[in-house]
């Protein structure tokens, strides 16, 4: 059985981290995977999760299986976050799964059970994994245009023409915050105008939010999903709390079928639950814990805030010196979209060669399309890529 399997294309992003380990230079400047690391290069683990998992080697008693979908405090809690006061609990049907891309696998997983003809319009460019996930699924993807590559902003009407092309009952994915791989993101007027659209020609939001509070803000990066879910009679959402709990090897994540009518609820929560079921059936758990534990306790909370401001405004900080740094060795400002990105990420428009100039030059690892994670970088790092970019001619 074995010779008839072919060999599979190795995941970019994932290649790139096996690259950079292997590399000896000392100099070396990690700008792949999106992992959040701080001044010193360390990914480390948060305070209140931290905490939390102190407090919770002393209470915990088993280790005995959740439910199907999860412990529900999870999902209440995630839910607070998410939405707000924006809608109504019993409107969401949510399930736990294995990290955010468990969740968008899931999600995938139900549109095709719930509709074979359904087409995914997808972000041109997006995750690389959303693409490759709806292949395996064998579900037809439909890219969008989204990125002006002039302009390195949102190519908005480009958008709205490819999203015109879709028929009711597709589905569009949207990402909740943080665009990866661009750092582009939609105004709030350019969200309304988008779910107008989707309104009007029947098609279904899908929202990936996997970076909330890296971008403005915990409640500004979910402005657009809650107003998706307020408007619209249907939306999947996927959320994930690998970089914002930094819990990212604990896989911990959530799928949600949100639809105004609470009478989808039990079909919906039933559908998760099988979908758990059938691919791993209960889903981890210790990561989901820790995070509900820090969201429900006002002190661990209030300390989880803050610590995403920090890192919030750290990223922020770095754009800034990338930005003016460019200015001045380009004596042009037409770098200066990195500060007006938001998140993790930033397209920075170098081509694929110029990229592999920079990592056999100077030891710089991005992914091919130019993205780098800004929270690679550190004061000392920003002027080593600036002049690099410079010296392969982006
Ligand atoms: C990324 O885009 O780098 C992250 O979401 C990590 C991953 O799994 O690709």
């Amino acid at each position: 059985m074995f010779e008839l399997l072919k060999e599979q294309p190795a995941d970019k992003i994932l290649m790139l981290m096996q690259a950079y380990r292997e590399d000896p230079r000392e100099q070396k400047v990690d700008l792949g995977v999106g992992v959040y690391k701080n001044a010193d290069g360390k990914t480390p683990i948060m305070r209140a999760i931290k905490t939390a998992e102190k407090q919770l080697w002393e209470i915990e008693e088993t280790k005995s299986y959740t439910g199907l979908a999860g412990d529900v405090g999870f999902a209440d809690a995630m839910f607070g976050l998410l939405y707000g006061d924006t809608i109504k609990r019993e409107t969401v049907a949510a399930a736990a799964t294995p990290g955010g891309t468990g969740a968008v696998r899931q999600g995938f997983d139900m549109i095709r059970m719930a509709n074979r003809e359904a087409r995914v319009f997808v972000s041109d460019p997006s995750w690389p994994n959303h693409i490759t996930m709806l292949k395996h699924l064998g579900i037809e993807m439909v890219p969008y245009r989204y990125f002006d590559s002039e302009t390195r902003s949102v190519d908005f009407e480009g958008m709205m023409a490819d999203l015109g092309t879709a028929k009711p009952g597709d589905v569009v994915l949207l990402h909740g915050c943080c665009h990866n791989p661009t750092g582009a993101n939609l105004t709030l007027d350019q969200w309304q105008a988008v779910i107008d659209l989707m309104t009007r020609n029947g098609l279904v939001p899908m929202v990936d939010i996997a970076y909330q509070g890296f971008g403005d803000g915990l409640e500004e990066d979910a402005a657009g999903l809650r107003m998706v879910v307020s408007q619209m009679p249907e939306a999947l959402v996927a959320a994930s709390c690998s970089k914002n709990f930094g819990v990212y090897r604990e896989r911990t994540g959530l799928l949600m079928a949100v639809a105004q009518d609470p009478a989808r609820l039990k079909v919906n929560q039933g559908m998760l639950n099988h979908l758990n079921r059938q691919n791993f059936s209960f889903p981890p758990d210790h990561g989901a814990r820790l995070v509900t534990m820090v969201l429900n306790d006002a002190a661990l909370r209030a300390d989880w805030e803050e610590e995403v401001r920090e890192i919030r405004e750290g990223v922020l900080a770095l754009r800034v010196q990338l930005a003016d740094e460019l200015r001045r060795l380009t004596n042009s400002d037409r770098f200066d979209f990195v500060k007006q990105h938001r998140g993790m990420f930033s397209r920075l428009g170098a081509t694929p060669e110029q990229v592999e100039k920079m990592r056999v030059d100077n030891g710089i690892y991005m992914v091919g399309d130019s993205r780098i994670n800004v929270a690679g970088l550190n004061a000392r790092t920003v002027p080593v890529l600036a002049k690099a970019l410079v010296d392969a001619g982006a």
